[in-house]
């Protein structure tokens, strides 16, 4: 598409603060970031809420979040005198999940686990992205097989969007730098073993070596590890 083309151009050599700063600042698009409370978000908290205290942001509370996903949300909207746009699921696709598949069904085909992350994850971000032009994300090239050709900008086909990764060219090193000389809150199970953490009944922590998103789903082949919050 010729406005993505022309936007990784234009910001190819930028930095994710300049990205940012152009889109809040200079055309003021409503741009908005969704947050899992991971360590990339919280840096994109971070840097945006440093450019505009009105900064859009908003998280997808599944129902099933570890109890520290949590807590780092409290401690997010309590540092920077914020509140993070929550976002649930319709409580009737959750009854209807549960009597259908049962309380845990994910673990029993990708077909019930993708039918969860749609009732859970895709519909609600439909309703939050309804009136956003921008969609900011955490996504790194490095985090995996699905991700590596990921360029700044992409365009969402799913939700018709364009779709903005500030620090897709951002090392593990690169974010956890910015995090120690910014004091940004973390989810505190990143410092026991989960480096990407998404909900607590599809996450475990890994051990050293071990590929970032391997806790992620791990009962299922590398290839289906992405939820359908992020498609080609
Ligand atoms: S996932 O698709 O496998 O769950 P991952 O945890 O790597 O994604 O996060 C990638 C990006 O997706 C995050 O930086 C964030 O922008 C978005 N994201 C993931 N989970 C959520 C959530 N629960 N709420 C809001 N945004 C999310
Ligand atoms: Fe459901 Fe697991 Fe997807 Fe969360 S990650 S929405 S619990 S299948």
């Amino acid at each position: 598409m010729k406005i993505i083309e022309e936007l990784n151009n234009k910001f190819k050599k930028s930095k994710p603060e300049e990205v940012l700063e152009y889109f809040l600042n200079d055309v003021k698009n409503n741009v908005a970031l969704s947050s899992s409370f991971g360590a990339e978000d919280q840096v994109l908290t971070h840097m945006m809420l440093k450019i505009s205290k009105d900064a859009n942001i908003f998280t997808l509370d599944t129902g099933r979040l570890p109890y520290e996903t949590y807590n780092v949300m409290d401690e997010t909207n309590l540092k920077y005198n914020i509140k993070v746009q929550v976002y649930f699921p319709k409580y009737e696709n959750i009854e209807e999940l549960y009597n259908t598949q049962g309380v845990n069904g994910f673990y029993e085909s990708i077909e019930n686990r993708k039918n969860c992350c749609y009732v859970r994850k895709i519909e609600p971000l439909r309703r939050a992205l309804k009136n956003v032009d921008i969609w900011i994300t955490g996504l790194r090239a490095e985090q995996s097989i699905t991700r590596k050709e990921l360029k700044i900008f992409e365009y969402d086909k799913a939700n018709g969007i364009i779709k903005l990764n500030p620090l897709i060219n951002f090392t593990e090193e690169q974010v956890w730098d910015y995090i120690l000389k910014n004091s940004v809150p973390i989810n505190k199970l990143h410092s026991q073993g989960y480096p990407s953490i998404g909900c607590a009944p599809c996450t475990r922590a890994i051990k050293e070596g071990e590929d970032i998103r391997s806790g992620r789903w791990w009962w299922e082949n590398p290839e289906h590890k992405e939820c359908g919050l992020h498609q080609k």
